[in-house]
């Protein structure tokens, strides 16, 4: 049975990729994940507000720029607080790559052009085959148009290219108005992959306390849902390796996101929740699952459930949301 998979140029054993989190932050944990079975690992990210914040520390003259910076700067952890430096974080990767044989995909977070991008350079040096581009902005002023986001999102990604040989995929958020223009406008501007989606920070209110809560909640597989119905829409439809992030937890939800078209299945909640040792479990569940449903390989699987091939595309489209409304309705109306 053939597991194997393309993504982002780089041939992979299988396609569950242990994603962007602090499962990477450990040499053990590393081995053991690519002993399990892991084809790949996404590192951690280095924020943008970090290595701006560095750069500033490095010329001791944060005061100097002028109070909007020096403002910013306090709602921002100090650059001292991040879990890796910039220059530690490309001595981890390096470690990385010497501990383990697969490919390893650095990760870079942020959302205007600057001088941090420099730092995509240093992590295609320190030997990452790969880089991971999150995206994820809060625009919490009102008056920055979601087409300015767009055009920057894009700009980053032309900078990004110009400037290194390997891959570079764009990890999104769903908050974008029109999803497919964004991927479409990222395809076209070079991006190997698109990685859907970010899951959301959502902050809580005590209101006791009367504080903002700030935590993360790792996430099940209900969260998967958004992300198929976006895989399938997208799915041979750009050139881009397509990878989902968020709720995929079971053999059943790689089937489905393959299915859609994804061509990888980040994981990060449920390695965290059941340990390293899991992908192998997941990778005999997918084996026997195949195997029960005859399906010889991933590649022959990959979109055929997307927008262009399944039989009633309208289950993905507007009519499908009509239909179901409607049919609610007059079965609540026939119950009572
Ligand atoms: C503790 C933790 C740390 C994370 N750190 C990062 C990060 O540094 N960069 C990033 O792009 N995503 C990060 N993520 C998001 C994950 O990569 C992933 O997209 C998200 O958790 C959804 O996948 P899941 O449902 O498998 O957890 C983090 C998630 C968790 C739970």
């Amino acid at each position: 049975m053939d597991l194997t998979t393309t993504y982002l140029g780089l041939r992979l054993a299988n396609p569950i990729v242990p994603g962007a989190s602090p499962l990477a932050d450990d040499l053990d944990m590393v081995r053991r994940l690519e002993d399990a079975g892991a084809p790949a690992i996404v590192l951690r990210s280095l924020f943008e507000e970090q290595l701006t914040l560095e750069a500033m520390d490095e010329h001791h003259s944060l005061d100097a720029h002028g109070e909007s910076f020096g403002e910013a700067a306090s709602y921002f952890p100090s650059a001292a607080s991040f879990v890796l430096r910039g220059d530690q974080y490309l001595e981890h990767l390096r470690a990385v790559k010497a501990a383990v044989g697969i490919p390893v995909i650095g990760s870079l977070n942020g959302t205007t052009p600057g001088g941090w991008l420099e730092y995509g350079r240093q992590i295609e040096q320190a030997g990452a085959d790969a880089l991971e581009l999150n995206v994820y902005r809060i625009a919490t002023d009102l008056f920055t148009k979601g087409s300015d986001l767009e055009r920057q999102v894009v700009a980053l990604v032309c900078e990004l290219k110009q400037s290194l040989r390997i891959p570079v995929a764009v990890k999104l958020s769903s908050s974008y108005t029109s999803i497919a223009n964004v991927v479409w406008e990222l395809d076209r501007a070079g991006a190997d992959g698109v990685v859907l989606f970010n899951r959301f920070y959502q902050p809580d209110i005590d209101v006791r306390e009367l504080a903002v809560t700030r935590s993360i909640h790792l996430s099940d597989s209900s969260e998967l849902l958004p992300r198929l119905h976006w895989m399938a829409i997208l799915s041979g439809r750009v050139a881009a390796s397509l990878a989902v992030t968020g709720g995929v937890h079971t053999a059943h939800d790689i089937v489905k996101a393959t299915m859609a078209g994804a061509h990888v299945t980040q994981m990060v909640s449920a390695l965290l929740v059941h340990g390293p040792a899991y992908v192998t479990r997941l990778l005999a569940d997918l084996r026997k699952w195949m195997d029960e449903h005859e399906w010889e390989s991933l590649d022959r699987m990959r979109g055929n459930m997307s927008l262009q091939k399944v039989p009633d595309p309208a289950a993905y489209e507007r009519a499908n949301y009509m239909m179901l409304l409607q049919g609610w309705r007059s079965a609540y109306s026939q119950g009572r």
